[in-house]
């Protein structure tokens, strides 16, 4: 049921505020400064002290993974790393007793994750789930994990299922960090107030469609996009690339801000939309300047920030504001316009955003 939305995809976007919700609650208790999630206090010995923790999946998963990168280190302070699921498998990868792989997956069925898993237990890896479907293979397969609660998602572009996977993931590093004792209280009680603030802000970062999708009309003939972030919202220029190419069919990168000098900045002319996404956060003065780059070589700057932002809203051709938060939760809100920003111009070039071509909604062959 479409619940009067015209497709799935715009209906999973806008359920966002009641899926991130759903998926802290019973879990994340601010007042009373407690995380309470049974796979991980179960598993605690092992999660704290893991001499590294290896990030298993694809697609999108793979970009809640990355973000989790981030956050996992600055926090716990344990080496991360984040592997597409078929090329770890593939490769003889090292493994120790002591690691701990995290499998990310909406569906459960992804073949390439699923049999990863498997590889790693065998070799005496703690696998530890973060997915979506009950009872699916992944969660059965795994030693412990902690499902996402998103509720069915039908549109082929994971979009509720992102934001819920990066929620969960940051939910186990703040209490693996309380635990382990690597962060201090005074930071583990403001980050779970930010944390349990999101689902309050997500309808500020929704409230703009209807500029969004005017937006799309704009650039919706365009040919290629770049989409670059720093920090914690790297992986989400990654996430908004992948949500342009498969919903739209434009070609689209995503980079890190500061590695377009490197090589795609050969790319850049006046018909090239770039998408930054700028939130302010401590690398806010860095972006402002790639920024200036772009805008040097008359490329054109879609920028989401934050409100109140008027450096880069004086810089840029357009704007999306969406609401302040710690940058560790940021990604969570500067997401959602990017979904939409693909959603309207999947629709204004008349494509099936709900079934794009060539795509399954889960990969279960390899
Ligand atoms: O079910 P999974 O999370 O394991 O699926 C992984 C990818 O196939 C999936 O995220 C895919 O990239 C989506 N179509 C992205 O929108």
């Amino acid at each position: 049921e479409k619940s009067g939305y015209d497709h799935f995809m715009l209906k999973e976007i806008f359920e966002q505020p009641h899926t991130i919700f759903d998926c802290l609650r019973g879990r994340l208790d601010a007042a009373a400064g407690t995380i309470t999630m049974a796979g991980v206090q179960n598993n605690i010995e092992q999660l704290k002290n893991a001499s590294r923790i290896i990030i298993v999946a694809c697609g999108t998963s793979w970009h809640a993974g990355l973000v989790a990168e981030y956050v996992i280190e600055e926090l716990c302070r344990i080496p991360v790393e984040v592997e597409y699921a078929s090329e770890f498998r593939y490769r003889n990868p090292v493994i120790h007793k002591g690691d701990v792989i995290i499998a990310v997956s909406q569906s459960g069925e992804t073949a390439d994750t699923l049999v990863a898993i498997e590889k790693a237990k065998e070799q005496g890896a703690t696998i530890f789930g973060v997915v979506n479907v009950v009872g699916s293979s992944i969660a059965r397969i795994s030693h412990a994990g902690a499902y996402t609660h998103a509720g069915p998602e039908i549109g082929v572009a994971s979009t509720k299922a992102f934001t819920a996977q990066v929620v969960v993931l940051t939910m186990i590093a703040l209490k693996i960090a309380h635990e382990k004792g690597s962060i201090d209280n005074k930071r583990f009680m403001h980050l779970l107030n930010e944390l349990q603030e999101i689902p309050e802000k997500v309808p500020a970062a929704l409230k703009d469609s209807e500029a969004i999708r005017k937006l799309a009309e704009k650039y919706k003939d365009a040919k290629d996009f770049l989409y670059l972030g720093r920090g914690y919202n790297f992986p989400i220029a990654l996430e908004g690339a992948l949500k342009l190419k498969e919903i739209s069919y434009i070609h689209a990168e995503g980079y890190p801000a500061a590695e377009m000098k490197h090589g795609p900045i050969a790319l850049v002319d006046e018909t090239l939309p770039v998408v930054f996404v700028a939130t302010k956060d401590s690398y806010h003065e860095k972006i402002v300047s790639n920024i200036q780059e772009i805008k040097a070589r008359k490329g054109k700057v879609i920028a989401v920030i934050t409100e109140g932002d008027e450096i880069i809203s004086k810089m840029a051709d357009d704007v999306i504001v969406v609401p302040a938060a710690d940058e560790l939760m940021a990604p969570l809100l500067s997401v959602i316009p990017l979904q939409l920003l693909a959603y309207y111009i999947g629709v204004a070039k008349g494509l099936d955003v709900d079934k794009p071509r060539n795509l399954a909604k889960s990969v279960t062959v390899e």
